[in-house]
């Protein structure tokens, strides 16, 4: 089987996209613009969420100062990056997704009671569909010609008490941005193979 020809995609964009995209841990010097993360942003959204309920919630670290309140939350190896990392994102989700219900989900307003009474329930599927959200944001920032370096490794507490205070956001993931500069640190893992990790029933 030759995956580009089972595709409508060209294989530019298969290359960018999928095949030849790595996550990054260095990058190219130049700085990323607020018309790029808009872009980065526009087809974030397009995810698919339950209910279209869109928890993801973004801040984007440009200052000096930001950049600094972030590293320090940063376990030790991912400090150095993170610093030097044109751009940082940080993806969280917000637990009270539904209070904006009446605007995303107007079909399932009736619904809102039950969300509002249970936080366990809401919680779980903002980490559920911003986990989704976040993949696209991945693919979004390949599509703009960046290379994505995305990160769990962090003190979320600590990370929530410096940007999320007085909010219901969580964050989940941190995410370093810029331009690729070609270097490839080690060789790409181990991709399981279809029987591994498909069945077909
Ligand atoms: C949810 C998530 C958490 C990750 N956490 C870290 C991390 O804390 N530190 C790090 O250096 N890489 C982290 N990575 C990067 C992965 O190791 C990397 O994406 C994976 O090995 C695939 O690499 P490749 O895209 O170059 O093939 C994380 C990736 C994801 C998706």
């Amino acid at each position: 089987m030759n995956v580009q020809d089972e595709l409508i995609l060209d294989a530019q964009a298969t290359d960018v996209l999928f095949l030849e995209a790595r996550t990054a841990n260095s990058w190219a010097d130049g700085e990323i613009s607020e018309q790029t993360l808009q872009a980065i942003y526009a087809l974030t959204r397009m995810a698919p969420t339950a209910m279209n309920t869109q928890p993801l919630r973004i801040s984007w670290i440009r200052s000096a100062e930001a950049r600094a309140r972030l590293v320090a939350h940063m376990s030790e190896g991912n400090q150095a990056k993170t610093l030097t990392a044109p751009l940082v994102a940080v993806l969280s989700y917000d637990t009270d997704w539904h209070e904006l219900m009446p605007t995303t989900a107007p079909h399932a307003a009736g619904m809102i009671p039950t969300f509002a009474a249970n936080h366990a329930l809401r919680q779980g599927m903002a980490a559920n569909n911003a986990h989704i959200q976040a993949g696209f944001f991945i693919m979004a920032a390949r599509a703009a010609g960046l290379a994505a370096g995305p990160m769990g490794g962090f003190d979320a507490s600590g990370i929530d008490a410096e940007f999320n205070s007085g909010t219901q956001r969580k964050a989940f993931l941190v995410v370093n941005l810029g331009r690729p500069n070609g270097i490839v640190d080690r060789d790409r893992l181990h991709r399981l193979e279809f029987d591994a990790a498909t069945q077909t029933l």
